[in-house]
């Protein structure tokens, strides 16, 4: 693995800086207390070609990789997670069509997606009884003239009511992972019904629904990939989605790092700057070490999956550990603002519910413990 960054994704992850100091950064906490969509900001990102960075070009999108990509998410999120979030969910999306898809399907819905026409894309696979355990779903999919009938819950979705295709998982054989299928589902569509947006802890400018398919009719060429071939689809796309989780987890410890690091320096007590005693020093040398090391794991994982190698271990593990570093520096960030890191006045605290999340959704840190310890288990 080369550390040096080529031209495309020094590039890439240069324009995305750029729009994130200049456009989002100065909103996001603004966006946080209103619990508002950033419906603008992302067609801007669309227009620099941030909703498809790592899909075909002849498909609207940037064709730059998944280096490049998880350098985008992280200087996205260390502006504004929830905007974060939503591009990823969308580019991960725009993935899953592209590599699964048809034709038409590919056609018909990524470049809607990279070109910012859809406000988002939107991915359905959890339910209120099922979550780390998405084998037991119970939405169904039945077969009838011309198409196919769904009914059920899906739970915690991203972006659900704003996104112009969803990508739902439902089963059409039998119990466990052998019988669920994929669908894309458009946005509007009727017996969809997005419902009460969840009042979260953090991301509140990312909006989160559940979304019922009650008698949901889609067309027979709704389904993407083979019959009960869904819990592989889903599989892979959850590969490719823990990278993003860990970039964005890394974008916002480095968030709260660089603004502790800030503050250190300019608040004096007893006389001197905070940063001068051991104390907080030690903190922030051990924040440093630990994003650099969430850093490594993440481009690794990136790296690998762009070049065709195997990566779900490596992907897990840098979910785990980008994840649980960021909440520890978020946490120390806020004992470093003290008082200050308590209120909404800086940015700190909202970091701090922000990164909470990401030992969450995408797979718990437990569930990304199982796949590392299948993986070391297993010959
Ligand atoms: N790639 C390809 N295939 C895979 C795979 C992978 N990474 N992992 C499993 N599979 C295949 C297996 O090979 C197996 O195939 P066969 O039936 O042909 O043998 C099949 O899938 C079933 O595999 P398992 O028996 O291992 O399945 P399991 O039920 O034990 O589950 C699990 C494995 C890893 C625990 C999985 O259930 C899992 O990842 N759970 C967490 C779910 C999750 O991450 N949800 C996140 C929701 S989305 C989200 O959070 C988005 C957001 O809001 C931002």
């Amino acid at each position: 693995m080369d550390l040096e960054l080529n031209e495309t994704q020094q590039l890439v992850a240069k324009t995305a800086r750029d729009y994130a100091e200049r456009v989002v950064r100065p909103v996001a906490a603004a966006l946080d207390r209103e619990e508002r969509f950033p419906a603008d900001i992302l067609k801007g990102l669309a227009e620099l070609g941030l909703m498809g960075v790592n899909v075909p070009a002849e498909l609207g999108g940037a064709e730059a990789g998944v280096v490049a990509y998880s350098l985008a998410m992280q200087e996205i999120a260390r502006a504004c997670a929830s905007t974060a979030v939503t591009m990823a969910v969308s580019n991960m999306v725009a993935e899953v069509i592209a590599r699964f898809g048809n034709e038409e399907q590919k056609h018909l819905h990524v470049p809607k997606i990279t070109s910012g026409e859809y406000a988002a894309g939107a991915f359905a696979l959890s339910e209120p009884e099922a979550g780390s355990d998405p084998g037991s779903m119970r939405t169904t999919a039945e077969r009838v003239s011309g198409g196919w009938v769904l009914r059920g819950q899906k739970q915690w979705i991203t972006s659900g009511a704003y996104a112009g295709v969803i990508v739902v998982w439902a089963r059409t054989g039998g119990p466990g992972t052998k019988g669920i299928s994929t669908f894309l589902v458009e946005g509007g569509t009727p017996g969809l019904k997005p419902g009460k947006h969840e009042d979260k802890l953090g991301l509140r400018a990312s909006n989160t629904v559940p979304l019922t398919f009650d008698d949901c009719f889609v067309p027979e060429g709704a389904m993407l990939g083979e019959p009960n071939q869904g819990f592989r689809v889903a599989m892979m796309a959850l590969d490719g989605g823990r990278i993003d989780i860990a970039s964005q987890a890394l974008g916002i410890g480095t968030a709260a790092f660089e603004e502790a690091v800030a503050y250190a320096k300019d608040r004096r007590q007893f006389g001197r700057p905070i940063g001068s005693f051991d104390a907080i020093g030690g903190m922030l040398a051990d924040c440093k070490t630990e994003l650099d090391a969430a850093r490594m794991l993440t481009l690794r994982a990136a790296w690998l999956k762009e070049n065709g190698r195997p990566f779900t271990r490596e992907a897990s593990m840098a979910k785990l550990y980008s994840s649980e570093a960021a909440n520890r520096v978020c946490n120390r960030a806020v004992q470093i603002h003290g008082g200050y890191g308590y209120v909404k006045d800086f940015g700190a605290e909202r970091h701090l519910r922000d990164v909470r999340v990401t030992t969450i959704y995408e797979g718990t840190s437990e569930i990304q413990r199982t796949v590392i310890a299948r993986s070391v288990l297993t010959p």
